[in-house]
């Protein structure tokens, strides 16, 4: 009997019409979520911004800026009951294409220092701890410090 074969990751550009959708998955993900305002937000202020599908069902998605030479990448995620197979590696990769065709040769991302799953899968894409700003997220209690990383493309 033959394995059935994995549904092919497809990534489109998000519309207004994904925002209530994806918002509504960020809100599971996220103990601090984007809002649907910010996802639009993004999508007005023009932002490089993606769903990925597959089998026409979302997986993830993703926002990131790009200005000159510099790509910021400022969301990604992939639905939790689908991780660590390849999607997010997928979308990610997406995403350093898109930056340099924009012309970026280095991408920035902030990540929470609680943030152990984010934290290793950007250092396994070759993503380096340039820095940290102090009280960039809500959190609990106060506020968490970022930790800025980058990596050329
Ligand atoms: C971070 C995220 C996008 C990764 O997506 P994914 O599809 O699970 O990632 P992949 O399967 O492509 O993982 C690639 C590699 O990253 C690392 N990695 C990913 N998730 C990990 C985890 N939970 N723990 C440790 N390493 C992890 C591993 O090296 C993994 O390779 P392996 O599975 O062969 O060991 C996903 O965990 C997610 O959406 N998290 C919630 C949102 C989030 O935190 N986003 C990023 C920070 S803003």
């Amino acid at each position: 009997m033959s394995a059935v074969p994995a549904p092919r990751l497809v990534f489109v550009p998000m519309g207004m019409e994904d925002v209530e959708r994806v918002a509504r998955e960020e809100a599971a993900i996220y103990a601090f979520p984007w809002t649907p305002g910010n996802f639009a937000d993004s999508l007005a202020a023009g932002y490089s911004s993606w769903v990925a599908r597959e089998a026409g069902q979302l997986a993830g998605y993703a926002v990131m800026m790009t200005a000159i030479d510099e790509a910021h990448l400022l969301n990604i995620s992939i639905l939790p009951a689908l991780h660590r197979r390849g999607r997010g590696s997928a979308l990610l990769d997406h995403l350093f294409a898109v930056a340099r065709g924009h012309g970026a040769t280095r991408m920035f991302l902030e990540v929470r220092p609680s943030n152990e799953a984010g934290r290793a899968f950007y250092a396994r894409h070759g993503f380096a701890r340039i820095g940290e700003r102090r009280g960039y997220y809500p959190a609990g209690h106060g506020r968490e410090n970022a930790i800025v990383m980058a990596r050329d493309l």
